[in-house]
């Protein structure tokens, strides 16, 4: 096998910025039997993707994701991508061979995501949907600790997550105001990763009742062009229940005013709870019915330890780590997981069963009802 995993990156700003910075640490941290080499940065912006490629150290560029996944001197695709791009590429892509990484949601809907799933898994590549949130350390921490019964049966699983850049009206239209480059707004930016952590700590979803709203209906084009009509969801709240019987509340809008991004998990057991606040992920909140009735209370920990998932890694006990870390601990699993060419989660089917979920919770606002969950 070779000791390299040549990688091209499709779409160069937010997240091209994220991956990017992952793609340069990780061989630093994590042993890697083949290490990523920066090969090629695709944007449709050349100009940008010429600044981008220069700035953090990609080989090439190329202006045309087609001609990407034809490349012989590519292993691995990345997209980073706005949504309504993210099915043609990674089907392309797995059929050229390639191992996958994409950003969520996985697609605009779950047929799209279906298709994903059935290429990747011809093609026998690696497949992964970006949900970095599951590389949190404490997060992590919180499934060993849900998975050894420390919370025992699980009653609750209630997720908000809070944004508030779009209160102001003149922010500009992008690509995430038109449902149909989105296929949805708020809810398949910041849902789907809730809806990913309440399946990898909880279980499946089994039906759901929900609610949108656009609350400032058009928006100025950056150009000065006049304005255009908001189609995406600025928010989405929904009630969900489990197939093992537990309830969700899941809560995320872009009009919070004051928080940036403000998301915070909690999880109530029959014999404990988990908190997890995402402005401090460094911590893990827990409360034990088994600790003595006096003492009893919910107790902090940092997730810092060599013990604690990830973290043997980094730094010393106590000597936190931020955000971009859960990328770098993305990639690094998926490039394990194609020199061991072995399975790394969540994959395409996970990006399928959550799109699953957000497709119903739009469908169940639209038409006011409760929505099950269909099958995979
Ligand atoms: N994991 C996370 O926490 C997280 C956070 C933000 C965004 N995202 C997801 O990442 C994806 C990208 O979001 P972003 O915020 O980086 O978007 P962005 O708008 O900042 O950047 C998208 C880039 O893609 C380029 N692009 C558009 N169409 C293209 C095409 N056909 N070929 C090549 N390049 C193309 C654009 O020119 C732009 O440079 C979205 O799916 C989004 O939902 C994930």
């Amino acid at each position: 096998m070779s000791d390299k995993i040549n990688v091209a990156i499709v779409g160069t700003q937010f997240m091209g910025r994220a991956h990017s910075n992952a793609y340069i640490d990780v061989a630093h941290y994590f042993d890697l039997p083949a290490a990523p080499v920066m090969q090629l940065a695709c944007d449709v912006d050349t100009e940008v993707a010429n600044a981008f490629a220069k700035r953090w150290g990609w080989q090439a560029t190329e202006a045309s994701w087609e001609k990407v996944v034809e490349r012989d001197d590519v292993d691995m695709i990345d997209i980073c991508t706005p949504n309504i791009t993210h099915a043609p590429i990674a089907i392309a892509a797995a059929k050229a061979g390639k191992h996958v990484i994409c950003e969520k949601p996985i697609a605009m809907n779950a047929d799209e995501a279906k298709q994903m799933l059935d290429a990747a898994q011809e093609a026998d590549v690696r497949h992964m949907v970006a949900f970095n949130y599951r590389r949190v350390p404490a997060l992590a921490l919180a499934k060993q600790m849900i998975e050894s019964g420390k919370i025992g049966k699980i009653f609750h699983f209630n997720a908000v997550y809070y944004q508030d850049w779009l209160v102001d009206p003149q922010f500009p239209m992008v690509w995430r105001h038109d449902i149909k480059e989105g296929g949805s707004g708020a809810h398949g930016d910041m849902n789907a990763h809730t809806v990913d952590l309440a399946r990898f700590l909880v279980g499946e979803i089994e039906a759901v009742c929900g609610a949108q709203e656009i609350f400032i209906k058009e928006r100025p084009y950056a150009s000065g062009d006049g304005m255009g009509k908001v189609t995406a969801d600025d928010a989405t709240y929904f009630l969900a229940r489990f197939s093992d019987g537990a309830l969700g509340n899941f809560m995320c809008t872009r009009f919070a005013t004051g928080r940036k991004n403000f998301l915070r998990v909690e999880i109530f057991g029959s014999e404990g709870s988990l908190m997890f606040n995402l402005e401090r992920l460094n911590e893990l909140d827990f409360y034990s019915r088994g600790d003595s009735g006096t003492e009893q209370g919910f107790r902090n920990i940092i997730v810092t330890e060599g013990g604690h998932p990830y973290l043997k890694s980094w730094w010393p006990p106590g000597h936190i780590i931020g955000w971009e870390h859960t990328f770098i601990h993305e990639i690094g699993d998926l490039l394990l997981a194609i020199a061991s060419k072995s399975s790394v989660r969540p994959d395409f089917y996970d990006g399928l069963r959550c799109q699953q979920v957000l497709d119903a919770v739009q469908k169940s606002a639209t038409d006011a009802q409760w929505i099950s969950i269909p099958e995979a």
